[in-house]
């Protein structure tokens, strides 16, 4: 059987996949695949293993008549209609779990570089510009004491929220349900969304992306913060009113927010490039080398049980 692969993925799933008795081709170029170039080259694969760049709509399923099994290398499955997917009885599969302290980690990256003004203390120093300690050099705002606001208490927003606590704030929680245990061991309290953006000094996003949750912090929404919030995104762009905030950063309506995603994505609005109240990254969360290789190693043992026909370790659909 044939599995194809939209990138070059850590050799740990070419491996795996061919020790396990599977013809393996992937795509070698150092760019996204096209739409076209995924039907020519998936059009006989048994299974995919696919990025979250990749458009699964109905125009891409309908082309790939044998696939069995869509293992997307994200924990985000956004880019696949699943339904239509499962309607062709093709299993989704995503790789959830292994991502969740990476990410939590760039979140807080995210934090502490907006907070304490990070990229723009860098670049001052590599242009020379330093003179000497001044009182009052790129001053920032401190963790300690404030609230943070985890917008989606899934696995991802709960690490980060543990993160963020252990240097002395008070969080609240948007969801839809009640964390016990989190609640338990960091003192979280649930609240409704449009209080969690009037109270908090931090918000930091971590929801899936779809038909509920698209803009879910929409201009008004974004009208409730602070003028000295921070807000993170290392979810997905679509999430909030992207434009909005970058008219807020640019009167300065808050005091910073950190971006790891972006609507539309490749594809990143230049305004943003010119905001020094804004830190930029190109989509890192889950990128550290172990988990990018258990991303793999994850994504691989999901297309071989679904064609051995095992129980499929994290399906979506
Ligand atoms: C990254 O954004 C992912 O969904 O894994
Ligand atoms: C800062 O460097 C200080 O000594 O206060």
């Amino acid at each position: 059987m044939k599995v194809y692969i939209t990138s070059s993925l850590p050799e740990i799933a070419v491996t795996r996949l061919k020790e396990a008795g599977y013809k393996v081709s992937y795509f070698k170029q150092d760019r996204l695949i096209t739409k076209e170039e995924l039907i020519k080259n998936a059009k006989n694969a048994d299974a995919v293993i696919s990025l979250l760049t990749d458009k699964f709509d109905k125009s891409v399923i309908d082309q790939l008549p044998k696939c069995k099994v869509i293992a997307n290398y994200a924990a985000g499955f956004n880019n696949i209609d699943i339904d239509y997917a499962r309607s062709k009885n093709i299993v989704v599969t995503n790789t959830p779990d292994i991502l969740t302290h990476a990410t939590a980690d760039i979140a807080m990256a995210l934090v502490l570089a907006c907070a304490r003004r990070i990229p723009e203390g860098e670049k001052m120093m590599r242009s020379g510009e330093f003179t000497g300690w001044k009182p009052k050099l790129l001053l920032g705002i401190e963790l300690y004491g404030k609230t943070v606001g985890i917008v989606g208490a899934g696995r991802i927003g709960q690490e980060t929220a543990k993160r963020l606590k252990a240097f002395g704030t008070k969080i609240v929680y948007f969801g839809k349900s009640k964390k016990t245990e989190f609640e338990k061991e960091t003192g979280a309290k649930k609240v409704s969304l449009d209080s969690l953006l009037k109270k908090s000094d931090i918000v930091s996003i971590h929801l899936p992306l779809n038909p509920k949750t698209k803009n879910i912090i929409n201009a008004e929404k974004l009208d409730l913060l602070k003028e000295t919030a921070i807000v993170i995104n290392t979810a997905r762009g679509e999430v909030l009113d992207e434009k909005k905030l970058i008219r807020m950063l640019k009167k300065k309506r808050i005091f910073s927010a950190g971006f790891d995603v972006y609507e539309g994505e490749p594809k990143v609005n230049k305004e943003l490039y010119k905001l020094s109240n804004a830190v930029l990254l190109p989509h890192l969360g889950s990128a550290t080398f172990e988990t990018r290789d258990g991303m793999a190693e994850l994504a691989v043992k999901n297309v071989i049980n679904v064609l051995e026909g095992k129980k499929v370790v994290t399906p979506v659909n």
